[in-house]
């Protein structure tokens, strides 16, 4: 089985948008997915799912709130890929989900406000031992080439790998998560393909199952 958290330690940035994504996408391949949402204050992947059954949308992951991070990981083992939402904030919990994940996704807006504090995040999963490797930055709420350009050049200078691919800031997306759907499913085909070209960035990322 494979474990993805979705961390950061700015809020909004995006981490449950592309754990959805992420999630709907391996079950439309065929895998056994499961939602984990560690954020037990918001529950944003629960209510999401709720909507995603009332419109109908298949596959509909299933999605648990989970209290703590060794309740999520216990059903680990019965599924292909586990997701992890993690909360706003980074805490302690943070560090403990990276260490378990195969995978870390740090979702970052692009403006310096955004970029220095996921950065410092990064630096402090990697002063506790978890190979910056395994760190995966995507960059989301981007609203032109340029910005995203100028953004990821900051991450590599930083030394982390940055996903290909963006998410644009669009309205788009939140009405398709609005109605229950990732934002690999609105209905334009150019955000579709920016949301996909994310989503195929996190799968490369994987790594082999050993
Ligand atoms: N690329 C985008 N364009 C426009 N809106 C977006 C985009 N990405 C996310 N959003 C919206 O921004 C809000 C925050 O996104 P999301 O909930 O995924 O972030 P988060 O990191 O999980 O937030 P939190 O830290 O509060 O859990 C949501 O309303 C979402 O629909
Ligand atoms: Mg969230």
């Amino acid at each position: 089985m494979t474990v993805v958290a979705f961390v950061s330690q700015k809020g909004g940035v995006g981490k449950s948008t592309l754990a959805r994504a992420l999630s709907v996408e391996a079950a439309r391949a065929g895998l056994a997915v499961r939602m984990a949402d560690l954020d037990v204050s918001q529950g944003s992947q629960v209510d999401w799912h709720r909507d995603r059954l009332a419109a109908g949308l298949d596959p509909a992951p299933p999605v648990q709130l989970h209290r703590t991070l060794q309740d999520a990981l216990s059903y680990a083992a019965s599924v292909d890929l586990l997701t992890i939402d993690g909360p706003a904030r980074a805490d302690a919990d943070t560090l403990a989900a990276a260490r378990s994940a195969d995978l870390v996704v740090l979702p970052t807006g692009p403006s310096l406000d955004d970029l220095r504090p996921a950065v410092r995040v990064g630096n402090s999963l990697v002063k506790a031992g978890i190979p910056a490797t395994r760190l995966l930055y995507v960059l989301t709420r981007v609203s032109s080439e340029a910005e995203a350009d100028a953004a990821r050049d900051y991450m590599i200078s930083a030394g982390y790998r940055v996903a290909s691919g963006y998410l644009p800031e669009r309205t788009a997306f939140r009405t398709a998560q609005n109605g229950g759907r990732a934002v690999t499913e609105t209905q334009y085909p150019s955000l579709r393909a920016a949301a996909e070209r994310v989503v195929q960035a996190l799968i490369d990322a994987l790594p082999e199952e050993g």
